[in-house]
């Protein structure tokens, strides 16, 4: 049974986006089934203070939100803006780790609503959901007087209703067996990780060209030696990924130069250009925060990202990174804006030994 959540973004009793989710709870075609979330009427307003003990809605709506495959959000606008309902559910769940990823499917009951639909989405975008287009419904519903059975007997209604329960019931397709394996990093790779931190810091950030300042910084600083002494520093963890040909992508961490609280950094993260959109770089990193929960005791971790590697920053909170910051990385006289991200928390679940 593929279990779907609806949070209502309308409290009122009469509400067309409340009909709506309960036509289609009679529509879910076999083996899916709608929940719709408890009251969110009972959420208390959002505060980071209430986080260390989380009030008993809060903790209602994640284990709801845990047990469903994906997501429907069911809105009216407010004002041209999502409703305050919706939004205060959505920040309970932006520090929230299942939510990472989640597929999310945005219903409104009124074509007119554009503001909120874009609200909406910039929102989720920035919580790393994944919106599924197929199964986002607009429907004309605002003057049609249809309660949930009317809108259940109109065809026009039931059949996307039908339709967008499918599309966000289906899931992705299964991902094919990657082509690398993760494995701790050895003495033997130093040569190796060497020319690929060369390789991939070139191509990642020489945008105009090797200048002088370029070529001196990577020859000193991605040498087998310098490898080789990052390898034996017991405040350092290396994992690479590899595959059939060699080396494609490395993990660093190191502990010891703490940021915002956090005591472990992810210095690195390289993945070669032909293994990108493997899913090489989210395997290197979900182990990487594994390494620092189980290995050195850090709950979440924090990195830096050049503030114009943008492919790199929408990955990071696509994996539900946030902002906590911003530092600069000088090289020959020139400075260049990073932004601190920290990680979400790891759950006791996730850093369990599997
Ligand atoms: C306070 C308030 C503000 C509204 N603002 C907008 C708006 O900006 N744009 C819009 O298209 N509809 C707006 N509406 C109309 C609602 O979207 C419409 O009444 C909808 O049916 C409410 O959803 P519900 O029936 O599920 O409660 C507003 C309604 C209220 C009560």
């Amino acid at each position: 049974m593929t279990t779907l959540l609806a949070l209502c973004g309308s409290l009122r009793a009469a509400s067309l986006h409340r009909e709506l989710l309960g036509a289609a709870q009679d529509l879910a075609p076999a083996g899916v089934s709608l929940r719709i979330a408890s009251d969110l009427g009972a959420l208390p307003l959002f505060n980071p203070d209430l986080e260390a003990e989380l009030p008993a809605a809060v903790r209602r709506l994640h284990a709801e939100v845990a047990a469903a495959e994906a997501l429907v959000i069911a809105s009216p606008e407010y004002a041209h803006g999502v409703t305050g309902t919706i939004k205060n559910a959505l920040d309970w769940l932006v520090g929230f780790e299942p939510f990472v990823g989640r597929r999310v499917a945005i219903w409104k009951a009124s074509p007119r609503a554009r503001h909120a639909d874009a609200a909406l989405r910039e929102t989720l975008r920035t919580m790393a959901a994944e919106i599924v287009e197929p199964a986002c419904l607009s429907l004309p519903l605002l003057g049609a007087r249809l309660d949930a059975a009317g809108i259940r007997a109109a065809p026009a209604m039931a059949d996307p209703i039908r339709a967008a329960l499918r599309a966000l019931a289906q899931g992705p397709a299964p991902a094919a067996a990657p082509g690398w394996l993760l494995r701790p990093a050895q003495a033997g790779d130093a040569t190796r990780l060497a020319a690929l931190a060369l390789q991939v810091w070139l191509s990642t950030y020489a945008w105009e060209g090797v200048s002088e300042d370029i070529a001196a910084y990577v020859l000193a600083r991605f040498t087998p030696a310098a490898f080789a002494e990052l390898l034996a520093d017991a405040q350092r963890l290396l994992l690479v990924g590899e595959g059939p040909g060699g080396l494609l992508g490395y993990a660093q961490l190191r502990r010891g130069a703490p940021q915002g609280g956090l005591e472990v950094e992810l210095e690195t993260l390289y993945v070669q250009a032909p293994a990108q959109g493997t899913g090489l770089a989210q395997a290197l990193l979900a182990q990487a925060r594994l390494a620092a929960y189980r290995q050195l005791g850090a709950p979440a971790i924090w990195l830096s990202v050049n503030a114009r590697n943008e492919r790199a920053l929408n990955f990071y909170r696509r994996a539900g990174c946030i902002e906590c910051g911003e530092t600069w990385f000088e090289l020959g006289g020139g400075r260049h804006l990073n932004l601190l991200l920290r990680s979400p928390n790891m759950s006791r679940t996730e850093g369990e030994e599997r």
